[in-house]
């Protein structure tokens, strides 16, 4: 079975990544709200971020229209009724989700295959809100969803074989690289990347180095595109305390606890990029620390 029509539900940072690769990638893509106005801004982002890929001759002018013209924003639940494989991107909300799963999996063909973009739930918590444990997994992309190459497809212990071939074909249709991953809480790079950005904090409130220092040193030791601080900022410190509460109320080890300057931070509402102050201050030309000293 190749999938031709595809749902997202909540556009999003992620849910706008994952409908524009796949509108891009010739599916017709229906991405749904709660409001117009979240429409409206992840279509904004779309549209700019294929607007730069035009420019720079990445893609045509053709291929941007034909793009919108695959994708389709709305409010209905009902209007996902059609699609072959469902792509939830909310909030990390478990009632939420299931909710719409439950729904989901009255109105949809039983053939459709639903899945989770969940950073740190389990899968199997949401699968078993359905009737359809077989045809449910994790498709856990990464931000941003239009650069990063990367696809968790996460296998529950109830995900047929079918289901997960049918998710690795999808994603290598997308122009991504997926890999296989069991239903863990975290599954393999949040596993491995929150302690080590939980850590990263820890050094900067031991007072071992310096917001910038921590930061270079691992860009430059390890060549990675950001330091720990620089990317909790990116992803969201809001969104990092909330994986880390998930993963340590999951595994009960000490290395997925938030530490508490991370938990004042998110009360101050110190968000990182998005709320304009994290670690840095976003509110000049070239971010600064936003955080002196302890
Ligand atoms: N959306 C779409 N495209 C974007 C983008 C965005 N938000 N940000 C950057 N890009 C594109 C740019 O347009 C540019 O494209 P081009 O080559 O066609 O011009 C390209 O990416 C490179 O961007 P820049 O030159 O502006 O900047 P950088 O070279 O510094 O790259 C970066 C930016 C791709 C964000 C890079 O810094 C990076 O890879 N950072 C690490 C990102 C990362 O680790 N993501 C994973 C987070 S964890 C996660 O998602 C899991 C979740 O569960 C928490």
């Amino acid at each position: 079975m190749g999938i031709e029509k595809v749902g997202i539900l909540g556009c999003g940072l992620m849910g706008a990544g994952i409908a524009q690769v796949c509108a891009l990638s010739g599916v017709e893509t229906v991405v749904r709200e709660i409001d117009q106005k979240f429409i409206d801004k992840g279509f904004g982002t779309i549209e700019k971020n294929v607007k730069r890929a035009v420019e720079k001759g990445k893609i045509s002018a053709q291929d941007k229209e034909a793009m919108w013209n695959r994708l389709q924003g709305t409010l209905e639940l009902g209007d996902l009724k059609e699609c072959d494989l469902i792509i939830e991107a909310v909030i990390e909300n478990l009632e939420l989700k299931n909710g719409m799963f439950s729904t989901l999996d009255k109105i949809c063909s039983e053939k459709a295959i639903l899945a989770s973009n969940t950073s740190s739930l389990t899968i199997m918590a949401m699968a078993a809100s359905t009737n359809r444990p077989d045809r449910f997994c994790g498709l856990h992309f990464f931000n941003p969803v239009p650069v990063m190459q990367l696809v968790e497809v996460v296998k529950t212990i109830a995900t047929s074989q079918e289901t997960t071939d049918i998710c690795f074909e999808f994603c290598k249709q997308l122009g991504k690289s997926p890999i296989l991953a069991k239903d863990n809480s975290g599954f393999i790079v949040n596993r491995l990347l929150i302690p080590y950005l939980l850590d990263a904090i820890k050094v900067f409130e031991e007072g071992h180095a310096s917001t910038e220092d921590i930061d270079i040193g691992m860009k430059l030791g390890l060549n990675h595109p950001m330091g720990p601080l620089t990317l909790l900022d990116f992803v969201g410190l809001d969104t990092v305390y909330s994986i880390a509460n998930i993963m340590f109320e999951e595994f009960r080890e000490q290395r997925f606890a938030p530490p508490p300057l991370l938990k004042k931070m998110v009360l101050a509402g110190y968000y990182g990029r998005k709320s304009g102050k994290g670690f840095y201050d976003y509110s000049v030309d070239k971010p600064v620390p936003s955080i002196l000293g302890i």
